[in-house]
């Protein structure tokens, strides 16, 4: 998707990294990690939060491609088979971005490979590794986007989601924070696409649901509210960051279950959900709820359903 016609489009700034990474500094603002908003971080030394930080950009870099390659694409490449798009020219654009999101994953996958050698040699995912039972009702469901159109919501969410992390990522560093400059180049090339993409999914949804009853939409406005309250409490993969923490500074095995306990009390934090998931953050997302309210989700909600 070459097109260019968002003001929130990164220009050549900061894409010019292809250098040795410099592991004297964040690769992601501390403010966008997890243990940021915990008592947690302030019981890890200086050493210990910079190494939590570089782990953590890894394990995002993997969500990402997680939400790209099993979610996002899935979804597209189905929607695509089952002949549910009538327009020439949105089928084109979904093609456009299965396409980008193939190119981020490589992306993803060969800077946390640079970084992390030791962690990345023989895989693509250190920290996210859903259940079994889990991968399998995700295949499942995004396999049938025109049945269950709840997971073109998911994806939809997403793609704002994971643009507004990217976006915060660029605007600290312009606003002077020290960002490793190979992870800050990966966060404008991949936002570049991200905007139109998160341009494309009202599109994609209208697409979609015309076709839907009333009913189906109530049940599958009922079923992305469920997923969405599971999806977003930080329990595994955040968790796992901190285990591979403690596996490299052994002192912290004294804390380690209150490094865990912390992580998942998140689950129930407004000022975690806000920061990420606030309704401001996800505009477009929520414009949609007014065309179609049955699919209106709150982070706040979410949040109180786990306090
Ligand atoms: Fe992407
Ligand atoms: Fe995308």
């Amino acid at each position: 998707m070459s097109e260019n016609n968002g003001d929130a489009v990164p220009t050549n700034e900061f894409d010019d990294a292809d250098t040795a990474i410099d592991f004297s500094i964040p690769f992601v603002p501390e403010s966008l990690t997890q243990l940021y908003y915990t008592p947690a971080l302030a019981r890890l030394s200086a050493a210990q939060r910079l190494r939590y930080n570089q782990l953590y950009a890894a394990h995002i870099n993997e969500q990402f491609m997680f939400f790209e390659h099993d979610i996002g694409n899935a979804i597209s490449r189905a929607l695509l088979a089952s002949g549910a798009l009538k327009q020439q020219g949105l089928r084109d654009r979904l093609r456009g971005m299965v396409d980008d999101e193939e190119r981020h994953q490589g992306m993803f996958e060969s800077i946390n490979r640079r970084a992390f050698p030791e962690l990345y040699a023989h895989c693509r995912h250190v920290f996210i590794r859903p259940s079994a039972i889990a991968r399998h009702l995700l295949n499942a469901c995004v396999q049938r986007p025109k049945s269950m159109t709840f997971v073109i919501w998911l994806a939809f969410f997403l793609e704002e989601a994971s643009a507004e992390f990217s976006k915060a990522v660029i605007k600290f560093a312009r606003e002077g924070a020290a960002i490793e400059a190979n992870f800050l180049t990966v966060h404008v090339r991949h936002l570049r696409d991200e905007v139109h993409h998160v341009k494309l999914y009202p599109e994609i949804v209208r697409a979609v649901l015309s076709d839907s009853s009333a009913l189906a939409r109530k049940i599958n406005g009922a079923l992305l509210a469920r997923l969405m309250r599971e999806f977003l409490a930080p329990k595994r993969s955040g968790i796992a960051v901190i285990d591979r923490l403690v596996h490299e500074f052994p002192d912290l095995k004294a804390i380690h279950d209150d490094l865990r306990r912390d992580v998942r009390s998140l689950a129930g934090s407004p000022a975690f959900y806000d920061a990420f998931f606030a309704a401001a953050k996800l505009p477009s997302l929520h414009n949609m709820f007014d065309e179609y309210p049955e699919f209106a989700w709150s982070a706040a909600g979410a949040a109180a359903r786990h306090r």
